[in-house]
């Protein structure tokens, strides 16, 4: 079975999980290529909800093709699920998300939603986070000073380059990303996340950090998770 497979299985999988909620009601979506086979496989059941919050601009553009309705968040006042996937994932459910740098406004989704079900390939479980460099969005402005404290944790610190979208693709890209909020992203690579809820709140406090993508206090609730043999399903 192939990663697009595995990907795809656990689509279904979370589909079939949020079903079981009391229809009418709103669902938080997440961004990325798992949380795209989720929007894709839930399509047909739309109507089970009574709309969705987005996290991402990309996510919004495939929700409404699929008829799905997308609400403001500010017009949400009671969010029962996020699903989610994520760059890596402790036994204990904290994660590291922004591969896809939408890490704000899946972190503010997460922080209002009662479960936040996590749904990857068994590729993104790790014993202690920290192989994938840890996503850091921040104010463009702040991006030396912010850089310097991170490398003071140890980190290796490089910026978030946009994808080439010119005609040559050979070309090496030289703009920043920017994130649907305007902001950068500092990928931080070679830190061992032992404590991550103590550096979730370390990095948080960094003037001109927008947000870092440990999701430590807003962890994962329900792990799906698939892999050669099938799927598992985690309560954390
Ligand atoms: C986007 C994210 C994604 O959840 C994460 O990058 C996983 O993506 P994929 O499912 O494509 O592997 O945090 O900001």
């Amino acid at each position: 079975m192939n990663q697009d497979q595995l990907k795809q299985m656990v689509g279904e999988a979370a589909r079939d999980e949020v079903l079981k909620l009391p229809a009418g009601q709103i669902l938080g979506v997440g961004t990325g290529s798992t949380a795209n086979c989720f929007i894709d496989a839930l399509a047909p059941h739309k109507d089970h909800f009574a709309g969705t919050v987005s996290s991402s601009n990309a996510t919004t553009e495939r929700l409404l093709k699929h008829g799905f309705q997308v609400l403001d968040l500010n017009d949400v006042t009671d969010l029962p699920a996020y699903v989610d996937g994520a760059d890596e994932i402790d036994p204990a459910g904290h994660m590291i998300k922004g591969g896809g740098g939408a890490l704000t406004r899946e972190k503010i989704i997460a922080s209002m939603a009662r479960q936040f079900i996590c749904i990857c390939d068994s590729s993104k479980q790790v014993a202690v986070l920290g192989n994938f460099a840890l996503p850091v969005e921040i104010i463009p402005l702040a991006k030396g000073i912010v850089s310097r404290e991170l490398e003071k944790l140890g980190g290796k610190v490089t910026l978030r380059l946009a994808k080439n979208t010119h005609a040559d693709l050979n070309q090496t890209p030289s703009e920043p990303f920017v994130t649907d909020n305007g902001g950068w992203i500092l990928d931080v690579a070679g830190l061992k996340i032992a404590d991550p809820i103590k550096m979730e709140a370390q990095i948080n406090q960094i003037a001109g950090v927008i947000t870092v993508g440990l999701f430590a206090k807003e962890k994962a609730n329900l792990l799906l998770v698939s892999n050669a043999s099938g799927l598992e399903r985690l309560v954390l």
